[in-house]
């Protein structure tokens, strides 16, 4: 893949998948525009969904963007968090569908992060067994992953995202204005997403990230642009050719198998998804070294970078008796594992990623390593 450096701060990427492609549209003010919007499925009634942090900014802007094209504009608003990516959050979606008489032809529209899209692609994929809807992501990490390539899921008490199905949005909508409401630890998660793309990937992408980290930090609206466009790219790319993730679409869970030990092991909602694929990319890092896919050179490099996204890169205890013990049995239960046997996502030489088995001893290395780093 080559680098496109572009200077237009509108953009837009295709995602190619026959009938179920959509555009992603990158630019700001976006949101309020009635043309983001145009040429979406006719309807008569239009549903945002939302939560009660992004509600209050952007509820009534989107509301208005829609009323010219919708007879009816309804919104309902979730509680906010990652704790409340649930049945019960689910079934105030329904709830409200329902109440308000939307049909199979209602456009939903998910307004919010990753948390509200997960669950209004999911609510989308089953209401009335299937109804059109947009993604209109406002964080860096909805805008770069979550909105992009039709996962949607709920979680479960016993794992996270484990129920759900994969269901296209018809298109989505990134405003980069609304990422400057975005608190800081949100936008470095985001960056932790970004990053990911180039040692998968694209190499060249990950020096333009390294070159323009502080201009990022900075939230400078060129080069969010650049970053945006360039990992819906990559995405596009990856979901294009293996949508329901029968193997290449995989690579972009790297930093994913540690990050979510992290995740569970400390509590949802003590690090951020970001955060922790942040400290587990780097500890995905060292195990591609162990397993001789890359150099120290790369692991430091990989390391800075996060660091200087504002994002950790030590790992946590998670359990004062058994640390390594704890990691690999929330491992185990990673959708990537298959009969308890963990896959990791290593990169076998720079810019390229492989889903592969490690050692549990190697593994057990690299986590004490992180731990003490
Ligand atoms: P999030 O949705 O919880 O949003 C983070 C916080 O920012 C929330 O408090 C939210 O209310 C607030 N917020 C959102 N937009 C804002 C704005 N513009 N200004 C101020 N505050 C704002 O978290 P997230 O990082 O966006 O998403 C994480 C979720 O995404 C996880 O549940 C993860 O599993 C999921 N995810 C899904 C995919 C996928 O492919 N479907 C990929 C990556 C992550
Ligand atoms: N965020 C991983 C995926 O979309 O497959």
């Amino acid at each position: 893949m080559t680098l496109q450096a572009t200077s237009s701060l509108h953009q837009q990427v295709e995602i190619d998948l026959g009938d179920r492609s959509y555009a992603i549209d990158i630019g700001a003010g976006l949101l309020d525009a009635q043309e983001s919007y145009r040429s979406l499925p006719a309807a008569h009634s239009a549903m945002i969904i939302t939560n009660e942090t992004v509600a209050p900014i952007y509820g009534k802007r989107l509301e208005r963007a829609l009323s010219s094209q919708y007879a009816q504009v309804h919104t309902v608003s979730l509680p906010d968090g990652e704790s409340h990516k649930t049945w019960e959050s689910l079934n105030l979606i329904f709830d409200a569908l329902l109440s308000h008489g939307c049909d199979r032809k209602t456009v939903l529209f998910a307004l919010g992060g990753g948390v509200v899209g997960d669950m209004t692609g999911f609510a989308a994929a089953s209401y009335m067994r299937g109804v059109p809807f947009v993604q209109v992501p406002t964080t860096l990490l909805a805008q770069v992953d979550s909105s992009v390539g039709g996962k949607t899921a709920i979680n479960h008490p016993l794992g996270k995202n484990m129920i759900g199905a994969f269901y296209q949005p018809q298109r989505v909508v990134c405003d980069l204005e609304t990422l400057n409401t975005l608190p800081a630890r949100e936008l470095s998660a985001g960056l932790a997403e970004i990053i990911k793309y180039g040692p998968i990937a694209d190499m060249a992408f990950l020096d333009w990230i390294e070159q323009h980290i502080d201009q990022l930090m900075a939230r400078d609206r060129e080069a969010l642009t650049h970053a945006v466009k360039r990992s819906c790219e990559i995405k596009a790319w990856v979901v294009g050719q293996d949508e329901r993730e029968a193997g290449l679409r995989a690579i972009l869970n790297f930093g994913h198998t540690f990050g979510h030990a992290i995740e569970a092991g400390m509590g949802y909602g003590a690090w951020l998804h970001g955060e922790a694929v942040g400290c587990g990319m780097v500890m995905a890092a060292r195990l591609s070294q162990a397993l001789g896919g890359v150099d120290a050179a790369f692991v430091e490099r990989l390391t800075r970078l996060v660091r200087a996204a504002g994002l950790p890169t030590v790992a946590p205890v998670i359990d004062a008796h058994d640390n390594v013990g704890r990691y690999l049995a929330l491992m185990r239960v990673d959708k990537k594992s298959e009969a308890g046997e963990i896959k990791f996502v290593v990169i076998d030489r720079p810019g390229n990623a492989v889903v592969r088995t490690a050692p549990d001893a190697l593994v057990a290395q690299v986590i004490e390593a992180s731990v003490r780093a």
